[in-house]
């Protein structure tokens, strides 16, 4: 048994990814929506929210984790791991098999766009530098709440003309959407930007496919910390 954890909705585009690389895995999902945003928050209060989350999944009897939120990946460290009698090859995060797909794409110029905490620890901006990218940055510290209060196409679009504007010129030929929220409206960035967009979703679920055992019977499990509007859609899928 698999288990995938974020701050909400987002990290429901990595576990729907596994679903379709490993149909027979059993996957539990817990989305921390009483909490989210995480991106707007310390690293200090994400990292003990990523605590409580994975001590969640370990009391469902997961020993495999996909941490499906970009934001905790800074906060994934040793002593961290260690207090939940973990070690690295216990957890998948988002950042390290989404530099190695990117590895092999073509384009140069990357858009990061990303929650704040995310942009501010400059994992991304450094690893991408490392594989030859240039990176341009961009925060969108509204848009998650945006999508977990069920905003309409129209109002996320607006929100993401007005990002589009403070950015100015822009000669990126990708955008990574580095938050797993942002896949949810991939087509209004694409709208906006006239730029193709990258979800790291498959590339993690290929890591899982690869180091974890996805031997099951397809069962799934989804809860989150706050029921919403937005996750009752979501929960109804709970066997
Ligand atoms: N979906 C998450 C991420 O990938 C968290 C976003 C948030 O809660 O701000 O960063």
């Amino acid at each position: 048994m698999i288990g995938v954890f974020d701050s909400g909705l987002g990290g429901l585009t990595v576990f729907n990814a596994i679903r379709t690389y490993a149909p027979k895995t059993d996957l539990v999902y817990f989305g921390d929506t009483k909490n989210a945003p995480y991106g707007n928050k310390t690293k200090e209060e994400v990292k003990k929210l990523a605590a409580e989350s994975i001590q969640k999944l370990i009391d469902e009897g997961v020993v495999e984790i996909v941490s499906a939120c970009n934001s905790i990946s800074i906060s994934l460290d040793a002593p961290l791991l260690t207090s939940l009698s973990l070690s690295k090859e216990n957890i998948i995060e988002m950042v390290g098999p989404t530099i190695q797909d990117l590895k092999n794409r073509e384009e140069k110029n990357i858009l990061l766009c990303a929650t704040q905490i995310t942009i501010d620890s400059g994992v991304y901006q450094d690893r991408l530098k490392g594989i030859g990218k240039k990176v341009e940055e961009l925060p969108l510290p509204e848009l998650v709440s945006y999508i977990e209060s069920g905003k309409n196409r129209e109002e996320v679009q607006k929100l993401l003309e007005k990002y589009k504007q403070t950015q100015g010129k822009i000669s990126a030929d990708l955008i990574l959407l580095g938050c797993t929220h942002y896949p949810l409206v991939a087509d209004v960035f694409e709208e906006v930007f006239s730029i193709p967009t990258y979800n790291p979703a498959n590339a993690v679920a290929r890591e899982v496919l690869s180091r974890f055992n996805c031997d099951g019977e397809g069962k799934e499990k989804i809860s989150f910390s706050k029921e919403t509007k937005q996750t009752q859609r979501y929960t109804k899928r709970t066997p």
